[in-house]
C-alpha cells in the first residue's frame, strides 16, 4: 500500500502553503509567476493542495499595497471562502490585534469553526507596517508593546474558546464574565481553532512559548532555527507549558528535475528582483525586530537577497531535487520543525509536484527515520 501523504498522526511532518491573497506572488521580482491572487484561482489552488498532501493553508493579512502586494484580498473572509470550498484543509486567518477586538474575532472563529466542521484556525501578528496603522488612524504601539497587546489577545481569545463566564481584566481588554454560544465546533484531536503567533523577536518568542499553540520561524537554516527552538521551549517550561508549542518553519521551495534547474530558477529570480521595492521593505521591517534593545528578530540579519522572499524563504535552502529538497525537510524534522509553510513560484503546478515528487520522499524518510529511533519525540 502507498504511504499516505497526509500526515495521519500528530507526530508526522505537516504541510501549510502560503494563500496568494495578495498579487505579486511571494517574491518581489519580475520573474513570470504563474500564480494569481483571484479567488477562483485560489479555489482550484487550494482543492490541489489538500489532494497533494498539504493540511493547512495560511492566508495573509494586509490593507493597504506595500511592496508588491498592490491588491489584496481580506484575510478572515478569504480564509472562510477557501474553507467552504474545500473538505479537509485547515485554514489560517491572519489577523493583527489593534485591529480587531478578540471577543469579536472568537466570535467570528467559531462560526467558521462550525461552517467548516472543526477547521478554522488563526494567526496572530503583531504587525511590522507602521504607514498602515497610522494610515487608518490606529495607534502604532513600540515593539514591545505591541507584543504585550497579543499577549493578551491571544489569551482572551483562549479563554473565550474554553471557559464560560470569562474575565480578563487587562492592560488593553477587559473582558467581563462573558460567555460565547455556541462554543467551538468539537471533533476528534480538535477542540478549538488553533492559535499561531508570528514574529521571531525575543518578546515574539516569549509569546510563542507562554500562549500560543504554534510558535512560526521565518525561513532560517539549522542553525537559525535551534536557538529560536531553545529559546521558545525554555519560555513554555517556565510558564508551565512544557512541549505545548509546535513549530512551524517557513521556506520557498525550488523543486526541479535536475539541481541546476533549481538552481538556475533561484538565480533568475534574485537576478529580476525588483531593487527599489526590496529596498522599500527593508526600511519598513526596521520597524520589527530589528528596533528592539537586543536587536533580534525577523528580518534583523536578512541580506537584499534574503529579502527578494520576504520572509527569508531561499534561507532554509529547499531548493534542488525532489530527493533533496525531501532530505533536508526531514532534516529539520530532526531538529523540532513540526509543520513546514511553504511558498512557491508557480503555486498550482508546484503544489501538485511536490505532492507526486517530494512529498512520498518525505513520508519514506521519515518513517525511516523513526524505525531507526532518529526521530524520538521531542
Ligand atoms: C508566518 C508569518 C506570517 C506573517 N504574516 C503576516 C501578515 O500576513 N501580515 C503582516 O502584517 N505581518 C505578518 N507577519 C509579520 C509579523 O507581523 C511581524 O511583523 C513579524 O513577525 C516581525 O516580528 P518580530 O519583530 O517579532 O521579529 C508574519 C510573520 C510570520 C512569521
Amino acid at each position: 500500500m502507498p504511504t499516505p501523504l497526509h500526515a495521519t498522526s500528530d507526530d508526522q511532518l505537516k504541510f501549510a502553503y502560503w494563500v496568494p491573497n495578495v498579487s505579486g506572488g511571494l517574491v518581489t521580482s519580475d520573474i513570470e509567476q504563474r500564480t494569481s491572487w483571484d479567488y477562483d484561482y485560489n479555489v482550484r489552488l487550494a482543492r490541489a493542495a489538500e489532494a497533494n498532501g498539504f493540511d493547512y493553508a495560511l492566508s495573509q493579512v494586509r490593507y493597504t499595497a506595500s511592496y508588491g502586494a498592490e491588491q489584496q484580498h481580506e484575510s478572515t473572509s478569504f480564509s472562510l471562502g477557501l474553507l467552504l470550498a474545500t473538505e479537509r484543509l485547515k485554514v489560517i486567518a491572519a489577523v493583527h490585534p489593534g485591529l480587531w477586538h478578540p471577543a469579536v474575532l472568537a466570535k467570528w472563529l467559531i462560526t467558521a469553526d462550525h461552517l467548516s466542521h472543526g477547521r478554522a484556525a488563526v494567526n496572530v501578528v503583531s504587525g511590522w507596517f507602521k504607514d498602515e496603522f497610522t494610515g487608518l488612524g490606529e495607534p502604532w504601539l513600540e515593539h514591545d508593546e505591541r507584543y504585550r497587546r497579543s499577549a493578551e489577545f491571544i489569551r482572551v481569545l483562549r479563554g473565550l474558546f474554553t471557559e464560560q463566564e470569562f474575565t480578563l481584566l487587562g492592560d488593553f481588554y477587559r473582558i467581563h464574565d462573558f460567555t460565547l454560544k455556541p462554543g467551538p465546533y468539537r471533533t476528534e484531536g480538535h477542540e478549538y481553532p488553533e492559535i499561531f503567533q508570528g514574529g521571531n523577536s525575543t518578546a515574539g518568542r516569549r509569546n510563542g512559548g507562554e500562549v500560543a499553540d504554534w510558535y512560526f520561524s521565518n525561513g532560517k537554516d539549522f542553525a537559525g532555527f535551534d536557538e529560536q527552538y531553545v529559546e521558545v521551549n525554555g519560555y513554555a517550561a517556565a510558564a508551565g507549558r512544557q512541549g505545548a508549542v509546535r513549530f512551524g518553519l517557513n521556506g520557498f521551495v525550488i523543486a526541479r528535475d535536475t539541481e541546476a534547474e533549481a538552481r538556475d530558477t533561484l538565480e533568475e529570480i534574485v537576478a529580476k528582483a525588483n531593487p527599489d521595492a526590496v529596498e522599500g521593505f527593508r526600511q519598513a521591517v526596521q520597524q520589527a525586530g530589528a528596533s528592539t534593545k537586543d536587536g533580534k528578530g525577523m528580518w534583523a540579519d536578512s541580506t537584499l537577497r534574503d529579502l527578494v522572499q520576504y520572509n527569508d524563504g531561499f534561507r532554509t535552502g529547499l531548493i534542488g531535487t525532489p530527493e533533496q529538497v525531501a532530505t533536508r525537510i526531514v532534516e529539520f524534522k530532526k531538529h523540532g520543525v513540526d509543520l513546514f509553510l511553504l511558498g512557491f513560484l508557480h503555486f498550482i503546478e508546484e503544489v501538485e509536484y511536490f505532492g507526486a515528487n517530494v512529498l512520498p520522499i518525505v513520508r519514506e524518510l521519515e518513517a525511516e527515520a523513526v524505525r531507526r529511533g532518529e526521530l524520538a519525540p521531542v
